[in-house]
């Protein structure tokens, strides 16, 4: 069946407004409302599209509403039933301190199609290309690497590969570093990070570690669109993530997802920048009017672009 194309223009607009509210508090140094207005935003212009919408990913679970939770309806109620994935604003950091790379996320797929799963870390790997024999979580660095290596008809020291800087990186990166790969360290962002395996002029040539769940299955559902590999691995480390997941339908805690076990079907995924950063340019406001740039893609329609637009502030 498909999304009909008419929901391009109403998700790309629920990022915009989400991003636009968001855009207020940067470099504020308060993330709470530069998320909370980013959220508010959001759920007020999904509950004006006409659908059966349910957040499946999302800022937590009922407990921590007003955030957008994870079994939240959205829509009018009339429409077509719509699995729901929402980062607000990807980068409380970057927000709250006008750093490049803020971003207000969504995706969009048709019911039961969009993975649902709980909060909690992801193992991830992902490369430009849909072969599957080239990574994989369970390889070594160095098997990556040269499979890379070959894959792509490049030495290793002509790879450049993008991880979250963090100290439980260390090993990754020090081996990266041994066999002279070229590394772009990100502080935050990994939806950003994982897309930009997706276009050659990025010069990414494998995204990998360990980041959220949700950015995860927010990210696979814009490299499913690009022709890329990604593959997942939720780690669940507490007894009480372990139960959720159970309680959730995930039986082996130790699965490795691809991309067509996380999202199915059709899909829309809408990333619009907050602050500029290396995928879109950020808001800007001149005048009355504000100026937006969001990455689209749709999956039926084999679109994946980014929609630059000027608009009034409402
Ligand atoms: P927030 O937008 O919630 O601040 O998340 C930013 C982020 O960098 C994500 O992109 C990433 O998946 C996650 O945090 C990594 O978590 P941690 O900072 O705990 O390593």
């Amino acid at each position: 069946m498909g999304i009909d194309k008419k929901f391009i223009d109403l998700f790309h607009k629920v990022s915009v407004k989400a991003a636009l509210a968001s855009h207020y508090f940067v470099g504020k140094k308060d993330k709470i409302a530069a998320d909370k207005a980013a959220v508010d935003a959001m759920r007020k212009e999904l509950n004006k599209i006409d659908m059966k919408g349910q957040i499946v990913i999302g800022e937590g679970e009922l407990d921590n509403a007003p955030m957008l939770y994870i079994g939240e309806k959205l829509g009018t109620n009339n429409g077509p039933e719509l699995d729901i994935a929402v980062d607000p604003l990807e980068g409380t950091n970057f927000a709250a301190n006008n750093l490049p790379g803020a971003l207000s996320v969504i995706a969009v797929a048709e019911k039961n199609n969009l993975f649902n799963a709980p909060e909690t870390y992801m193992d991830k790997i992902a490369i430009l290309g849909s072969n599957k024999n080239v990574v994989d979580l369970d390889n070594t660095i160095k098997q990556n690497i040269y499979n890379l290596s070959e894959y792509k008809n490049k030495q290793p020291h002509e790879l450049t590969a993008c991880i979250l800087d963090r100290p439980r990186h260390k090993k990754i990166i020090d081996e990266l570093i041994r066999l002279k790969v070229n590394l772009k360290l990100i502080s935050d962002g990994d939806i950003s990070g994982a897309l930009l395996v997706s276009q050659e002029k990025f010069n990414i040539d494998i995204f990998l570690g360990i980041g959220g769940g949700p950015e995860g299955v927010l990210a696979a559902s814009a490299l499913d669109v690009f022709d890329c590999y990604f593959q997942g691995r939720f780690i669940f480390e507490t007894d009480k993530d372990k139960l959720r997941a159970s309680q959730m339908g995930i039986i082996d805690f130790k699965k490795k997802y691809e991309l067509n076990e996380i999202v199915s079907g059709d899909s829309i995924f809408c990333a619009t920048g907050i602050t500029t950063g290396d995928l879109v340019k950020g808001i800007n406001i001149e005048d009355k009017k504000f100026y937006s740039e969001t990455l689209i893609t749709h999956k039926s329609s084999k679109m994946k672009k980014i929609i630059k637009s000027l608009q009034d502030i409402g």
